[in-house]
């Protein structure tokens, strides 16, 4: 999956409405508040630092993590909203986190192959945390097609690891549903191609003709887990 972004990285900010949107729901709780250090776990191209301005956030120093120097040459390296803005590119399974005031991650901590782990190595260095996570019901048209089973975690295992590693933290917990329309077969292609969603694109040469010919075209649906915990 991590080579997926790389390889997808121009066209991924193009493609990633879905991603926006999400970004939009996480960060409204925190709109007009002021945060020293902020971590951003997974911070391809930017759409969480870009979002900022428009919600009246203030950060001192805003650090993005990444595994993908490809996404991170797309993302910007300045804001209005930030004194200063530094980027890592970093596995952030194998990172010590910098103890910090709040840490954002959207859409991309679904990836974590230890996900309690990472959570836990959260809960021990930042005050406030608000995460988006995709579920296994993420592009389930498309699994139900390909008959292939979602590499995700079901929300129920996503929100026991999240109800658990943030024990000592007030918890706000939510699931939304998003759906993307398609008018034609080409543009859902394009949007499976182009947003990095394939996971490396290693389908059998079967599975993919009839992704490429037959697929029911007119809708995506993803589904993702918010969380905002406070230390209490
Ligand atoms: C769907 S993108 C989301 C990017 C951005 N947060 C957004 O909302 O548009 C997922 C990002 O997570 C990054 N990623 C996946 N696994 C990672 C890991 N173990 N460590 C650091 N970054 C990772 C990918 O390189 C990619 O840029």
């Amino acid at each position: 999956m991590r080579h997926s972004f790389s390889k997808r990285a121009k066209t991924y900010a193009e493609f990633s409405s879905v991603q926006k949107r999400i970004v939009e729901r996480l960060l409204a709780p925190l709109a007009c508040g002021c945060y020293g250090r902020v971590l951003d776990l997974g911070c391809g191209s930017g759409t969480v630092l870009k979002a900022l301005p428009a919600l009246g956030v203030e950060v001192d120093t805003f650090v993005g993590l990444d595994i993908s120097a490809q996404m991170l040459s797309l993302h910007p390296t300045a804001s209005p909203s930030a004194k200063s803005v530094r980027l890592e590119c970093v596995d952030f399974e194998n990172t010590e986190f910098v103890p910090s005031d709040l840490a954002i991650s959207a859409s991309s901590l679904q990836w974590a192959q230890n996900l309690a782990q990472v959570c836990g190595h959260l809960a021990q260095s930042c005050k406030r945390v608000a995460l988006a996570i995709h579920t296994s019901a993420s592009l389930h048209e498309l699994h139900t097609f390909l008959n292939t089973h979602s590499p995700l975690r079901e929300a129920k295992e996503v929100c026991g690891i999240l109800e658990q590693s943030f024990k000592g933290f007030k918890q706000t917990m939510w699931v939304e549903t998003f759906k993307q329309e398609f008018n034609d077969r080409e543009s859902f292609l394009q949007q499976l191609k182009r947003g990095g969603l394939l996971g490396g694109g290693a389908l059998p040469f079967g599975k993919a003709k009839s992704l490429k010919f037959n697929v029911p075209y007119h809708s995506l649906s993803y589904e993702a887990i918010f969380f905002i915990g406070e230390l209490a």
